[in-house]
């Protein structure tokens, strides 16, 4: 059996190589249980969040180049440990020592030891010189970092520094099944701390895993945080519309449509499997999936599954870099290239030239990123609105507690009192 910490270093190594942060993880797990799988993902996703500074002072530390990837990722991990986690200093380094001597080589113990002890002795010089570099200092890629200093002049600091802030586990009560007070009233009852935000969110004192909670098998609840809470009542479909959900999966939005209103939604998706999860959490959140046509097909090529009557409103929350959730998911910041922004930015615009001739005239197409970067929200959606005269921008107001600008919210710091992730709505109105 592998040491919690080589099991971290493996599953950040395959972010590296292309992998998704929880594919990763279920790559590397060993079902030797709970405690240990928790333990590995702490040390992965706060590594990745931190992996501009630790990957910085291995380099610093290391006299000569680490050629083997894994030491240089136990060492990372380690330095994760002793910087950002409370476990005593020296067991740390132990378990690095004994985690290189198997993982590796017997012979690997001795650089380690050296290393990490070098690093407890001088951890403050050693951090000032590391510090310097933006990608060091800021923990993103210099492309990450450039992007969001140009479109953020005022405030890029910190809306990177929010962005390496741990998200709290939000939840969205399912008016249909449960009531705010009802649900708080049970967490109390379980010993479960949680807090009551607006007039149908949950924040929960300490994350855990959703399947414990009192009311998750009776659909009381889902996960979504409250960023994403805002789109379907931004949208306001009444009972009876037509939605077009044109990518739906997992159906987060979806089921929050369904419970505001008996509205009829086709949910779209391209990927099969993702789509499954739409009809599942349907089903668990106990709506009427006979109000539901789950299609499997491209948003971008309404020929293929579009019955030509037009839809009354439309939410296009489209594929992005994920860029203002990467509090949820660092490896998003890793994974990503400067090249891949242009690319979904192609592609966004291509669904929403594809989408906005399925819309009924007065009806309205919300169209949604959970990124912060301009060349994905604003600058798409300025460009939309050049080419076609029917299409006007709603200034709807948001809920009062979202911060935003022209429809841009922005991730907060840890633990404030509104606590959102970054996402980007327009609201577009056919004349
Ligand atoms: C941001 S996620 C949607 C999240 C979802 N609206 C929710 O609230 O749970 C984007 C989704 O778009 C889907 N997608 C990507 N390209 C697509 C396309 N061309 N047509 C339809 N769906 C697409 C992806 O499979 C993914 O499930």
């Amino acid at each position: 059996m592998q040491r919690e910490q080589t099991r971290a270093a493996l599953a950040v190594m395959r972010v590296f190589d292309g992998a998704q942060l929880r594919d990763a993880l279920a790559q590397v797990d060993d079902r030797s249980g709970l405690r240990g799988r928790t333990l590995v993902a702490e040390l992965a996703y706060g590594t990745l969040r931190h992996w501009g500074s630790v990957d910085a002072i291995v380099s610093c530390l290391a006299t000569k180049p680490i050629a083997d990837p894994l030491l240089r990722t136990l060492i990372a991990v380690a330095l994760y440990q002793l910087d950002h986690t409370r476990a005593p200093p020296f067991a740390i380094v132990d378990r690095a020592v004994a985690a290189a001597a198997e993982a590796v080589r017997p012979a690997a113990k001795s650089l380690v030891n050296a290393l990490l002890r070098r690093y407890l002795r001088e951890r403050e010089a050693i951090r000032a010189k590391v510090m310097q570099g933006d990608v060091a200092r800021y923990s993103y890629p210099q492309w990450w970092i450039d992007r969001v200093r140009s479109d953020y002049p005022e405030n890029w600091q910190s809306v990177l520094d929010a962005g390496n802030a741990r998200a709290p586990l939000t939840l969205r009560i399912n008016r249909r099944v449960a009531t705010q007070r009802a649900l708080l009233a049970q967490f109390e009852a379980a010993g479960i701390d949680a807090e009551a935000i607006g007039e149908s969110a949950l924040i929960l004192g300490t994350p855990r895993p959703v399947g414990e909670l009192p009311g998750f098998d009776d659909g009381a609840f889902s996960v979504q945080d409250l960023s994403a809470q805002v789109a379907a009542p931004l949208l306001d479909a009444g009972d009876g519309m037509r939605v077009l959900d044109a990518c739906a999966a997992p159906g987060g939005k979806t089921t929050h449509l369904l419970e505001l209103a008996d509205v009829e939604v086709l949910a779209l998706d391209i990927d099969a499997r993702r789509l499954a999860r739409v009809r599942d959490n349907v089903e668990r959140l106990r709506l009427d999936d006979r109000r539901v046509r789950f299609v499997e097909g491209d948003a971008g090529n309404p020929g293929q599954w579009w019955d030509s009557r037009p839809f009354d409103r439309i939410l296009l929350d489209a594929p992005c870099t994920a860029s203002g959730v990467v509090r949820r998911h660092p490896d998003g910041k890793w994974r990503h290239r400067a090249a891949d922004v242009e690319r979904f930015a192609r592609e966004q615009s291509r669904l929403l030239d594809a989408c906005w001739p399925l819309l009924a005239r007065g009806g309205m197409l919300l169209y949604a990123t959970c990124s912060v970067f301009a060349a994905e929200n604003d600058v798409p959606i300025e460009r939309f609105l050049g080419g076609h005269d029917d299409a006007l921008r709603e200034t709807r107001s948001f809920p009062s507690a979202a911060a935003h600008r022209n429809g841009q919210l922005l991730p907060s710091p840890e633990g404030a009192g509104h606590n959102q992730d970054g996402f980007f709505y327009a609201l577009l109105r056919k004349r």
